[in-house]
């Protein structure tokens, strides 16, 4: 048994993750008087989320007419009716509550003429249950919302004496033997201290795992670690077979140019100079969804129509728009289309590629947070102590594909409801767990085996074999094939985990250690990702199976859960939610309107 010192620490709450999730539980939790500390690896407005560009969704109408039940409408729209309409509805119920609630804790929101918080279009956001125009729903700081929403809610949070843990990396949870959750284990990655957080409920929000992919927006911080621990402990991921390319990463780069530039009025077009959305997707074209703009996009490129010198990328344009626009709203994108392609946008367009931007599954929750460990008797079983919020977590309120500026109000609106949920379950006078001792020795173990590695395989080049694998064969279009060879490749992959050479024994500022900790939760999220992907024999939202072109509501309109050992993946299924909180008597959505039926935009 590996044996390290350590200094403990006693809360009512654990945050792990400092992103929008994290910092609007913390701030939550601590409002309400709950003793709460946030742990994160990064300092926390480096989180990922401030590379949120173009907005978050709110039936605010501020910019015309708009009602939580169209918001609702085109989000079960949107996850091609795999999201539970249950969450759906809190998302959308909430959301005009928790965006004022931003403004007040000090958002600085772009503003309109009468002084009223700036929406945009965004993609499959529409009015009318999808009948009519397109809606202006998305709130804007610029491009720069998510920077403007981390910053308010991180100085929110100290005011409210949150405690923050900052350059800790959490390593494992503390589960009790009866599968409460106890609290985790950090590593301090400066001074190389240990320290066990115990806590009476931890809330993971660490975010999506993007790096698993060889080109993604996410950030290289961005890489799985919930789903590392929660697989480590038995308990399944949810609908991971469900990844988000967003239509325009700049190619070569991988960096986003929001769907916003879109929303603003630019547009996508090929080698021939054509407009081409609106040949596929005639009422909303550049604003489809953007599954299927990413679909559409590659389409152009497999038959010909893709620009550059190897016909491999589009066209986005702006050129056409007013500079003052584009210095008012876009200039962030300004700055980036500047720095990673070469491009001054007011003259030329951007080079854009469809790049992995989102992962829609995660740790199944309901929509207060709390995750879940179905049974046989109860699918929807929750693990005490234990919550998930943000893109670690899958409530699920974006199903099969999300639509763009759902991610920052998912953020906000689960990261407050699992706060309120936590002020209501953790009885604050109660003392805290005694911890399973057993749990506490793995995760030394298991990160002292890590530090001793003397494998053969170095850490970047076993993490680039997974990102090159997913890449290819988890991508926009799949097949019976292609998800068949990934499959046996990610599990040559996970299984030369044991080889893995860590060259660096030392606490402090171990990179290479603490990246072999990070490829240890990405490996069981892309496993996951690949065997639920290849397990599902339909094509529903991010998930296009070209064997199966069509959804298949008979059959596959359930949520897939994945258990992980080791390269081993065990696959179940648990009911989708389709009854929403309330009735239409009691002012909720009319069934019929949300009832499945051909997704075109
Ligand atoms: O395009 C964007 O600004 C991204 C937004 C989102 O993913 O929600």
């Amino acid at each position: 048994m590996a044996a390290y010192e350590y200094e403990t620490h006693y809360y009512d709450a654990i945050v792990v993750g400092a992103g929008g999730a994290g910092l609007r539980a913390t701030l939550g939790l601590a409002e309400q008087g709950l003793k709460t500390a946030c742990i994160s690896k990064v300092f926390p407005t480096r989180s990922h989320t401030v590379a949120a560009q173009g907005g978050i969704a709110a039936s605010l109408g501020n910019m015309g007419p708009d009602s939580w039940q169209w918001h609702m409408y085109d989000t079960v729209k949107g996850s091609d009716w795999l999201g539970d309409m249950d969450a759906m509805e809190y998302l959308t119920r909430e959301a005009p509550k928790a965006v004022y609630e931003l403004e007040h804790y000090g958002v600085p929101f772009s503003r309109t003429e009468k002084g009223e918080i700036y929406q945009r279009p965004f993609g499959g956001h529409t009015t009318e249950f999808g009948e009519g125009p397109p809606v202006q729903r998305t709130c804007a700081a610029a491009d720069r919302t998510g920077h403007a929403i981390l910053h308010t809610l991180y100085g929110q949070s100290l005011k409210q004496q949150a405690e923050f843990y900052i350059e800790y990396f959490a390593m494992d949870l503390i589960m009790s033997e009866d599968g409460v959750c106890q609290g985790v284990i950090a590593w301090k990655l400066d001074d190389g201290t240990m320290h066990i957080f115990n806590a009476k409920t931890v809330v993971l929000a660490t975010g999506g795992y993007g790096r698993a992919f060889f080109s993604a927006t996410s950030a290289h911080t961005c890489t799985g670690d919930g789903g590392g621990m929660v697989a480590r402990q038995g308990l399944p991921l949810q609908d991971m077979e469900f990844v988000q390319f967003h239509p325009t990463g700049i190619y070569g780069a991988g960096c986003l140019i929001t769907e916003g530039a879109r929303g603003e009025g630019g547009y996508l077009t090929n080698s021939e100079g054509e407009r081409f959305m609106e040949r596929y997707a005639p009422t909303y074209k550049d604003l489809a969804s953007r599954d299927v703009v990413s679909r559409c996009m590659t389409m152009e490129i497999r038959e010909g129509r893709g620009v550059g010198a190897d016909g491999d990328h589009i066209h986005l344009h702006l050129n056409h728009l007013p500079k003052e626009t584009l210095d008012l709203r876009l200039p962030g994108i300004s700055e980036s289309a500047r720095i990673f392609a070469g491009v001054d946008l007011t003259k030329e367009p951007i080079p854009v590629l469809p790049t992995v931007h989102y992962n829609m599954g995660g740790i199944p929750t309901n929509y207060m947070g709390e995750v879940l460990n179905p049974t046989a008797d109860n699918p929807d079983a929750i693990v005490p102590g234990l919550m998930a919020v943000g893109e670690a977590g899958c409530a699920s309120v974006h199903g099969a594909n999300r639509l763009g500026s759902n991610s920052l109000i998912d953020l906000v609106v689960f990261g407050r409801a699992a706060a309120i949920r936590a002020g209501e379950v953790v009885d604050r006078n109660a003392s805290n767990p005694t911890l399973n001792q057993a749990s506490v020795d793995y995760a030394f173990d298991r990160f002292d085996g890590l530090r001793h590695a003397k494998g053969e395989t170095a850490t970047a080049d076993l993490r680039l074999e997974m990102q090159k694998a997913m890449q290819k064969d988890a991508a926009v279009f799949r097949t019976d094939k292609t998800l068949a060879e990934g499959v046996v490749a990610m599990e040559e992959i996970a299984g030369k985990m044991g080889d893995i050479k860590v060259t660096d024994r030392s606490l402090v500022w171990n990179s290479d250690l603490m990246e072999t900790l990070e490829l240890t939760n990405l490996m069981p999220n892309a496993l996951a990702t690949i065997v639920a992907a290849e397990a599902r024999k339909e094509s529903r939202g991010a998930h296009a199976h070209e064997d199966y072109p069509d959804r298949d509501d008979v059959n596959w309109r359930v949520h897939s859960l994945a258990v992980v050992d080791g390269a081993k993946t065990t696959l179940t299924t648990r009911p989708v939610h389709l009854d929403p909180l309330t009735t239409e008597s009691e002012g909720g959505i009319d069934l019929k309107k949300i009832a499945p039926k051909a997704r075109v935009y």
